[in-house]
């Protein structure tokens, strides 16, 4: 009698909770994922954007053209800019990397003076999980260490050059040839690619190079060293830009010789300054390198920010100017 009174009352008990265990477990797994990884972050704007740009200098035309335009794209986007002119010195765009690191901001973008020497501050950015975009100039640096590359094909440009020299002195040449700023890499891409192509031409010979430094002051010194060296020998002139090439005409003209006449001139920048002396018969050509990336680097900048791939390489899109079309392009030129 005990043991089926027993055996009711268990019945019962287990009847009774059997569909409350049911109900209840649902409850137990989360119908909402509630894990903060899961939850979208709000996209950035380009008005919540800071940021940190180290730029090389103010070497040339093209460089301030450069500045200019990314002062003032940030300013029409509503970005906080935060520029730095290193004034030509590796040192200080180090140091202004450290700084942008210590401010927090959310990307840096860095136009290299020259190639190597960014792996230590470059890392630094990296651990502090800010992105760095390389702008106009690469460094050889490992591909983790940077986002992207917005800029020119330096090797190309070089390629370009030497093609438009070949046909200008007709395959027959006494180069000498104005560097751009040693260990930089538009000086050592173009000096490459202009030997690249000039291999194929025997009688194309580059008697001296040396470094002018992207500066016109440094290209009108340089030129008048070769001059004093080798007189009326030289031929033809390739300078890594129109700077340089500048001032090697001022050097020339004061030598007694009619520069882009007796002395054939290629340069790469397409600088206003170049169209110029085009015009005046003193110049042959002017290879093109566009500065005005200001637009594109904050594109980049702000989908970096929100996640977004990025190609590894922006390239800008370049042509070759002579002097025929100089008058009808210079009034549209913006550097
Ligand atoms: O890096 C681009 C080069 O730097 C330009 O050709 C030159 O003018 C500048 O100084």
């Amino acid at each position: 009698m005990r043991i089926s009174r027993l055996l009711i009352i268990l019945t019962i008990i287990v009847f009774v909770l059997t569909p409350l265990s049911c109900t209840q477990q649902p409850a137990l797994i989360p119908t909402q994922p509630s894990g903060s990884n899961l939850d979208p972050k709000p996209e950035k704007k380009y008005a919540d954007l800071i940021v940190g740009y180290a730029q090389l200098g103010a070497e040339s035309e093209w460089r301030v053209a450069n500045t200019i335009s990314v002062k003032e794209t940030a300013n029409q986007l509503g970005v906080e800019l935060r520029f730095l002119d290193a004034q030509q010195k590796q040192e200080n765009q180090i140091s202004a990397i450290r700084k942008f690191i210590i401010q927090k901001v959310d990307v840096i973008g860095i136009s290299p003076i020259v190639e190597t020497g960014w792996d230590e501050v470059f890392q630094e950015a990296e651990n502090a999980g800010i992105p760095i975009i390389l702008v106009d100039r690469r460094a050889a640096v490992p591909e983790n260490l940077y986002v992207t590359y917005l800029g020119s094909d330096f090797l190309e440009e070089g390629r370009k050059a030497a093609r438009v020299m070949a046909k200008l002195v007709n395959g027959q040449a006494n180069i000498v040839e104005l560097e751009g700023t040693i260990g930089s890499a538009p000086a050592n891409d173009r000096y490459t690619g202009f030997r690249e192509i000039i291999r194929s031409y025997p009688g194309m010979r580059i008697i001296d190079s040396q470094s002018g430094d992207f500066t016109r002051a440094r290209g009108k010194e340089v030129m008048a060293d070769f001059l004093l060296k080798y007189g009326k020998k030289i031929t033809a002139v390739y300078a890594h830009n129109d700077d340089m090439a500048l001032g090697a005409i001022q050097a020339i003209e004061e030598y007694g010789l009619k520069p882009g006449v007796d002395i054939k001139i290629v340069s790469v920048d397409a600088a206003r300054g170049a169209f110029e002396a085009m015009i005046a018969g003193k110049l042959n050509a002017t290879i093109e390198c566009n500065p005005l990336l200001g637009p594109q680097f904050f594109e980049l900048a702000l989908k970096v920010v929100n996640g977004q791939s990025v190609p590894k390489w922006v390239p800008s899109i370049e042509g070759i100017f002579f002097p025929e079309d100089a008058s009808t392009i210079l009034p549209t030129r913006k550097y």
